[in-house]
């Protein structure tokens, strides 16, 4: 007789964006009339720039015919996509990794998630709180979180960092010590960030416990300032201590491309082990490559002219970040993030609970974004707003908002 893998019913609801286009879905069947602006999920609308188009069509021709045709991908990616990789988000910033430390992937979710399979059942995780909620729900699906409390919403086993107004959505080293510690700056969903010197601590925290930090630089396209870092390996130590993790999504709108990848530096090691050689492993036997067309449009992000479009695409999307920060701003709201990141973080008014101000938002104005407690108990009376849609769509969802 067939058993489940019973860790899946730990996990509370079901994952938190399609709870959310559930509900949206069925007051859009009750409400065909109202037009929903969703400033819910962090999904791109702009289309693929002109230098990732041309990459893309050449790379499709290629693959019919016989001569220039390309079959599975290598394991790691292709020596193309690597170099440029290296050489752009790396040398160029003065950190230290080589080509084969870069494994390419069809994105950062899917590595966040798996890369815990790496490591050892009993190994203790950190997360911020709140937090993107599939660095918990992967290692809950693991054996890894303990039992749920559903009156904290938190798991037995997991450390919980707390990121709230009063530290700056920071979090504050923990108390117990961690084995593997997951960070996300720019931070998802705050917007938050850590400056150098203060990424510095936690590397040097991570070194001295003997922890594994797991970067998710999902967002760094969006920095502006100069003292936020946009790798982890600006850091000194962080290669013996850090796997990175990038995503094509949020930098180049690849959400419906499925192009990402991670750092193992030689360096990490638990005891004569690389956690290299054991992501190496895991890749090449579970998977078979991110396609040889995605992978051609993502050298074309590296490319000159990929670059400059680029540029544009994300003062697009923060020139919205700014009209949402300002515009509720001026209507008296708190509001955070939307400097270094796509993603506004808003205090919701009136003592609402997150769901609350959610059901709020939607029947009086039909605008979408994510109740923070949707991301973990600290997020509780907090709200995200995504600066990924149209611009004309922004302006009006804060017009309405302003009119609450
Ligand atoms: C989000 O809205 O938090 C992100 O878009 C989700 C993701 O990148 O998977």
């Amino acid at each position: 007789m067939f058993k489940i893998n019973e860790n899946y019913l730990k996990l509370p609801g079901s994952y938190l964006f399609s709870r959310i286009g559930k509900r949206v879905g069925a007051f859009q069947e009750a409400h065909p009339d109202r037009r929903v602006i969703r400033l819910g999920i962090g999904d791109v609308t702009q289309p693929i720039v002109p230098a990732i188009l041309d990459s893309l069509h050449g790379a499709v021709d290629e693959m019919g015919s016989s001569e220039s045709f390309h079959g599975y991908a290598p394991d790691l990616g292709y020596d193309f996509l690597r170099n440029a990789i290296v050489e752009n988000d790396y040398r160029m910033r003065g950190c230290e990794i080589s080509a084969d430390e870069i494994f390419v992937s069809d994105g950062a979710k899917c590595d966040c998630s798996n890369i815990q399979e790496i490591f050892s059942q009993d190994n203790r995780i950190a997360v911020c709180d709140p937090v993107y909620p599939v660095y918990v729900d992967s290692n809950v699906m693991a054996g890894r979180a303990g039992e749920y409390n559903s009156v904290t919403e938190t798991f037995s086993d997991v450390i919980y960092m707390p990121c709230t107004l009063e530290n700056d959505f920071c979090p504050d080293l923990p108390k117990e010590a961690p084995d593997i510690i997951y960070l996300c700056y720019p931070n998802n969903p705050t917007g938050a960030t850590l400056t150098r010197d203060q990424l510095q601590v936690w590397v040097d925290y991570a070194n001295r416990v003997g922890a594994v930090i797991i970067y998710d630089a999902a967002y760094e396209a969006y920095i502006s300032e100069e003292d936020v870092p946009h790798s982890i390996y600006e850091c000194k130590g962080a290669r013996t201590c850090a796997i990175e993790l990038h995503s094509f999504s949020k930098n180049a709108g690849f959400t419906g491309m499925r192009l990402g990848y991670t750092v193992v530096p030689k360096d990490l090691k638990s005891g004569d082990v690389m956690l290299h050689s054991l992501w190496a492993r895991r890749h090449g036997t579970k998977y078979n490559g991110a396609p040889y067309i995605i992978q051609r449009a993502g050298e074309a992000v590296y490319s000159h002219e990929g670059k400059a479009q680029l540029r544009d695409q994300v003062n697009y999307y923060m020139k919205n970040a700014k009209v949402i920060y300002e515009g509720l701003k001026d209507a008296g709201y708190t509001v955070t993030g939307g400097v270094n990141a796509p993603y506004i973080w808003m205090k919701t008014p009136d003592g609402l609970s997150s769901w609350e101000f959610f059901d709020k938002l939607l029947e009086e104005v039909s605008v979408v974004g994510t109740p923070g407690s949707g991301f973990g108990p600290s997020g509780e009376g907090y709200f995200r707003l995504t600066a990924f849609g149209s611009y004309e769509n922004t302006v009006e969802a804060v017009e309405r908002i302003k009119k609450m």
